[in-house]
């Protein structure tokens, strides 16, 4: 019997799901359940084929436990390793040198020195930094975000240098990015399952929370879907996520990607809606016994991104594109028959109020 367990932290929609999805499928030999940890010893195996983490990025017990349980031959969905290693500011720069536009962005070091350092430890910042050369590169308007930031933490809109001076210095010890601020016409945020399955979401960020996915009107065009379709595959592949989403804001019909470090994204029934809800849980269920499947004792069983095979092979990262083997178009709920991204209808009241 293989078993595939689940590691989640409050969430309660999901998780759930997910399990009783893969139980009533019922293969042969496979099952699923929360993962349960009584004790933690080195090189012990967990017993379980595979495990979607959905909380070590808040545990750091969970996360020691999961490249644990993956040196023991877990497959551990996301790669615990590599998600240890990235953050936000790498994530551009690797989409650059793959040629997906990205903002701007200058990495700011903390206002605040890091516990147990001083003045005296930062002997090669020029202080203080060249300031102008940063605003001039980003501008203003900026994004100002913590480098490893998810769910809307301390993410600020800076108006001009007085305005960035006084909020950096509420962030203490968080290293930010500053970004240039895109100004975009549509935004949309992809689900990207097993490097392979892509649902696209029509998204609002300027609506209240409960009305971010509730957009009224079709996508702009099919060739916009397509190229976010196609960047999405490439930056999970490049970076090896088997679980993630990503965001884009499209700026004179281009798509630039602002968030895409995602591995343990927002899957909430309440947030996502029914029909989004529906197909993560399917689509996460069917990955998780498919890896389940592949799964090999005595082996590593974990998904490595391009940029590491290039790195471990000793090649140049080229823009060579991992292609899809298999995109879900996601049913479309517009009668337009171009609108194959998933829409969520909104509410005719209350109708949705822009920030
Ligand atoms: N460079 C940017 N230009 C325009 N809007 C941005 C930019 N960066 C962030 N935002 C807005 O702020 C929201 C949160 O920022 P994001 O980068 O997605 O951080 P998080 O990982 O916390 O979700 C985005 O959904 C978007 O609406
Ligand atoms: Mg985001």
């Amino acid at each position: 019997m293989k078993k595939i367990g689940i590691l989640f932290g409050q969430e309660r929609s999901f998780p759930e799901a997910v399990i009783e999805r893969i139980n009533q499928k019922a293969e042969k030999d496979i099952t699923a359940e929360a993962v349960k940890i009584d004790k933690m010893f080195q090189n012990a195996a967990l017993g379980y084929a595979v495990i979607i983490d959905r909380i070590s990025q808040d545990v750091p017990f969970y996360r020691a436990s999961l490249k644990n349980a993956a040196i023991t031959g877990t497959a551990v969905i996301n790669n615990p390793f590599w998600w240890s290693a990235d953050e936000k500011f790498f994530n551009n720069a690797l989409a650059e040198q793959i040629d997906i536009p990205v903002p701007k962005t200058a990495l700011i070091p903390s206002r605040e020195h890091p516990t147990g350092t001083t003045g005296e430890s930062f002997s090669n910042l020029t202080m203080p930094l060249n300031w102008d050369a940063i605003f001039e590169y980003t501008g203003f308007p900026a994004y100002m975000k913590p480098y490893d930031g998810g769910g809307w933490r301390d993410v600020y809109k800076l108006h001009d240098k007085e305005d960035f001076f006084h909020k950096h210095a509420e962030t203490k010890q968080l290293v930010m990015l500053l970004q240039e601020e895109i100004i975009f016409e549509e935004y949309f945020r992809c689900y990207c399952i097993g490097g392979k399955h892509v649902r696209i979401m029509q998204y609002e960020p300027r609506n209240p929370q409960h009305l971010r996915y509730a957009v009224d009107k079709p996508a702009s065009s099919q060739k916009l879907l397509k190229t976010i379709e196609e960047y999405t595959l490439k930056l999970c592949n490049y970076l090896g996520y088997d679980f993630n989403t990503v965001e884009f804001a499209v700026r004179d019909g281009v798509p630039i990607a602002i968030d895409f470090c995602n591995p343990a994204p927002d899957a909430d029934i309440k947030s996502v809606g029914q029909e989004n809800f529906d197909w993560v849980v399917e689509t996460t269920a069917n990955y998780a016994i498919e890896r389940a499947k592949a799964q090999k004792d005595g082996q590593d069983n974990l998904t490595w991104g391009e940029y590491i095979k290039a790195s471990v092979g000793g090649m140049p990262l080229n823009a060579k594109t991992t292609t899809a083997k298999k995109v879900i178009a996601p049913k479309a709920t517009s009668t337009k028959a171009d609108a194959k991204v998933a829409q969520v209808k909104a509410p005719a009241k209350p109708k949705a109020t822009k920030k």
